[in-house]
């Protein structure tokens, strides 16, 4: 079979064949733990599902136009006045099949084939493939300290003629770490400078702890709007538990956002009208989910911190924001990869490698389900890595026997 270049490249998403695996184990009737989703368990708001369900009724599910709704534009509108203090005009957004696919269009906006797209590593897993569909390079930026948080000067290195944008996402996947005012406000004036766009991927802005506020990116730029460079992402999935209805949105220069709306109008076309009405009614409802998520979120990041401090070999950041930790278990092995596909061999416990994230040694713990997910699991990792680890472990009443060292 002869597959193009482009399909030949594309990995497989390491966080979907994660789930899939979870579902195919669950099914023989594993008793498996997945530390590895990347979504929350909560239930999507009321005021979603009664405006999803008032479209239903109608029977009028037609088309919707490829740059979105105008309630939906409105809310999104509204959501930025809040948000980001800016005064936006419908022309300045597009409502897209998640965040995923507004990132996607708006690199296949910029981007040239043989062009590049910065990130700070560790990165979401689909960064590089993203470019990869564009014919484009994704290049990654370790911080050079060792620390999650990138400074100026290690995207200043990376960038070169060939760059033609960055992609900050703060709070970060897998990292949980929220970049400073300071460091959003160097980015900004340095891609002011240079004259490249800064992709703000925000799917978890509000999703931050220990009394932190949201960052807004256009604090930092003088310049209206239709002459940024900037391009706010955000959606539903994350923060109001909606990841199942794909919706997410751009806002950005109307020209850009003309471009976007060309390309997605021959992909897929608007996203479904089903959906969208479920995001404005997310978006305008009553709002204590939202908050109600962020302090289980807490909770559980606090919770899962201190058994992994209960580790002798890992190293642990507490996460700012997010549900994810990414911490260093390198002690235990040196390949993120082998060191997951054991956890799931042994202890039926799934993460996902730091590899992927562009980090090896790591592993994404994701704090998202229950807090019993959260302490059996650790406690399982901890019980197939530590050599003074009694003999047995039941799990419900099968009984595991340790045959390893
Ligand atoms: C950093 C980041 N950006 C974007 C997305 C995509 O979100 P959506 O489900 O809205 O497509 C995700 C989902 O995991 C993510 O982690």
């Amino acid at each position: 079979m002869s597959l193009s270049q482009i399909a030949r490249t594309v990995k497989t998403s390491p966080t979907l064949a994660l789930n899939e695996k979870a579902a195919i184990l669950r099914d023989k009737g594993d008793p498996v733990i997945h530390l590895g989703g990347g979504e929350p368990k909560s239930k999507a708001p009321m005021d979603a599902l009664l405006a999803a369900s008032a479209q239903l009724n109608t029977g009028e599910i037609r088309y919707a136009p490829a740059d979105g709704i105008p309630a939906l534009k409105k809310a999104i509108i509204r959501y930025t006045e809040e948000f980001y203090d800016r005064n936006v005009k419908p022309e300045n957004v597009i409502a897209s099949g998640g965040a995923k696919q507004a990132i996607m269009v708006a690199l296949q906006a910029i981007l040239n084939p043989q062009e590049e797209v910065l990130y700070p590593a560790p990165y979401w897993v689909s960064y590089p493939e993203m470019a990869k569909l564009c014919g484009a390079i994704g290049v990654a930026a370790l911080p050079e300290d060792g620390t999650f948080y990138p400074r100026i000067q290690d995207i200043e290195m990376r960038v070169g003629s060939y760059t033609k944008a960055v992609i900050i996402n703060s709070p970060n996947n897998p990292s949980g770490a929220m970049y400073s005012e300071e460091f959003i406000s160097d980015i900004v004036q340095f891609c002011e400078k240079k004259d490249i766009y800064l992709i703000m991927d925000d799917i978890y802005h509000r999703l931050i702890f220990d009394n932190r506020k949201p960052i807004n990116c256009f604090d930092y730029t003088k310049k209206d709007i239709e002459r940024s460079k900037i391009i706010v992402i955000n959606g539903v999935s994350k923060q109001y538990a909606m990841t199942g209805f794909r919706i997410g949105w751009a806002v950005a220069n109307k020209k850009l956002i003309e471009a976007m709306t060309n390309i997605q109008g021959h992909q897929t076309s608007g996203p479904s009208v089903l959906l969208q009405k479920a995001a404005v009614g997310a978006l305008n409802g009553i709002q204590s989910s939202v908050e109600s998520l962020r302090v289980t979120l807490e909770n559980n990041r606090n919770v899962l911190i201190d058994q992994l401090n209960s580790f002798e070999g890992v190293r642990v950041t507490k996460p700012d924001g997010t549900f994810y930790c990414f911490a260093d278990f390198s002690y235990y092995n040196k390949s993120s990869q082998k060191l997951s596909e054991y956890l799931i061999d042994k202890v039926m416990v799934l993460t996902v490698p730091g590899a992927e994230f562009g980090m090896e040694g790591y592993l994404r713990i994701s704090y998202c389900g229950s807090i019993k997910d959260i302490t059996d699991g650790i406690e399982r990792i901890k019980w197939a890595l530590d050599p003074n680890s009694p003999n047995e472990l039941y799990i419900g009443d099968r009984k595991l026997v340790r045959d390893w060292v």
